[in-house]
């Protein structure tokens, strides 16, 4: 999608996952940003600085003796209106921690006074090492955004946390600082946040199912923000596979209602929040046939249905102390009322603490990257109800962790 043009800068340092860089280099420029590209010296032993310039269509320079002049060194970050560093090395963390300034990233760093989002790729190791850790707490005191990394494979047979998330979920969270600057505070640090998403299928017979048409993005985009805002997420997934698992996000895999049920009653006992964004198909088959159902002459067969149970109620009804329980609506408006009207019912109905409302049908909502609606909270006193603007999913889950933070706290 494009949006207005903004100036950003993406920084490059020297690890393996460098090469990542390009995509996501490509997916900003691709929404219209300007992008002036920063490698450290080291980057440019695993990627060229010609392949920078020619994605990003600027110069590409490393230390502070170019374009002397121009002062780029101090122009370059005061300009900017977003710093994204991918990935940012064990080195790279340190060096800026310590407000070093020894080449033109750094330089920029220090002058830059906007967002500054740093993806750290290294060994689980060097993450988990205690100077890392205390540089990445340094930083993220100081507000800047240091992403939890995602878990895999690493460089050679390591697996574990520390592999760069994947560019599309990197630019997707320099979408939403550019949309909200102060989107990701560190205020859902300690808590246990369980999210479900995507849409359940119920089988018909083993190559028939029900489904509906959810793709699974918002319930991600909520997982997502959520873990860069501390907090420890299960995500709960039916059917995404063409989805990226979040960074630093547990993920449980589910397919029919039944299922998701199970798995959210489970992951419940120990949740502080639990976010029901799955469109949960509300009847299955009443039968499952263990053949393929055939054509005959008689016409086709007629399916019977029975309803399935409805979690939100059934977790609402379990809702601990202190425990919040976050619903959506899916509406249309109709003869009988607008799509707030409805939302209104739903949340009195199911008795949840908050309710996103979306407007979905004519090509809104489902499938696409952007979502607007509105929330509503109950409860004697607390009652909200603000709109939710237009902008990405990301953008709607960060108000929803909003809301979600100040009643937890
Ligand atoms: N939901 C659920 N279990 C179901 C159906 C829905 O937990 N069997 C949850 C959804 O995850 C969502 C909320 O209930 O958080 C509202 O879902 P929606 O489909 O909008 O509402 P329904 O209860 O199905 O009502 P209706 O289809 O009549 O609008």
């Amino acid at each position: 999608m494009t949006t207005e043009p903004r100036n950003l800068i993406l920084g490059v340092a020297g690890g393996i996952a460098a090469y990542k860089a390009c995509e996501l280099l490509r997916r900003l420029t691709e929404s219209g940003h300007r992008v002036r590209v920063i490698p450290t010296e080291s980057a440019l032993k695993f990627v060229g600085a010609a392949t920078f310039e020619a994605l990003s269509h600027q110069p590409v320079h490393t230390g502070v003796f170019h374009d002397v002049p121009e002062v780029a060194h101090v122009r370059l970050g005061q300009h900017a209106e977003l710093v994204v560093v991918a990935p940012a090395t064990a080195d790279l963390l340190a060096r800026v921690a310590h407000g070093r300034a020894d080449d033109l990233l750094t330089a920029s760093l220090l002058t830059a006074r906007c967002p500054v989002l740093l993806v750290p790729a290294m060994h689980t190791e060097m993450w988990e090492h205690p100077a890392t850790r205390d540089n990445v707490a340094l930083l993220r005191s100081r507000g800047v955004i240091v992403m939890e990394p995602a878990s895999g494979r690493l460089t050679g047979v390591d697996t574990g946390p520390g592999r760069l998330p994947e560019p599309v979920e990197i630019a997707e969270l320099a979408r939403l600082l550019l949309e909200r600057p102060d989107a990701l505070p560190r205020d859902l640090t300690g808590r246990r946040v369980v999210v479900s998403a995507g849409g359940t299928r119920e089988p018909l017979d083993p190559v028939r199912f029900l489904g509906n048409r959810s793709s699974g993005r918002q319930g991600y985009a909520l997982a997502a923000v959520a873990a860069q805002r501390g907090a420890e997420v299960t995500l709960v997934a039916a059917h995404t596979d063409d989805l990226v698992a979040p960074a630093g996000v547990r993920m449980v895999g589910v397919g029919t209602a039944a299922e998701l049920r199970d798995a959210m009653l489970a992951e419940a006992k120990r949740a502080d929040v639990l976010v029901m964004a799955a469109a949960v198909a509300d009847f299955r088959p009443a039968s499952l046939t263990d053949h393929k159902i055939k054509k005959t002459d008689a016409g086709p067969p007629s399916v019977e249905l029975v309803t399935n149970p409805d979690i939100l109620v059934e977790l609402v009804g379990l809702r601990r102390e202190g425990q919040l329980v976050v619903g959506f609506a899916a509406e249309t408006g109709d003869a009988s009322g607008d799509v707030l009207h409805h939302g209104r019912a739903k949340l009195a109905r199911k008795g949840c603490d908050l309710l996103v409302v979306n407007a979905v049908g004519e090509g809104r909502t489902f499938g696409q990257p952007d979502n607007a609606g509105w929330l509503l909270g109950g409860g004697p006193g607390i009652s909200t109800e603000v709109e939710l603007p237009a902008g990405s999913k990301a953008l709607l889950a960060s108000r929803v962790w909003d809301a979600v933070a100040a009643r937890l706290s």
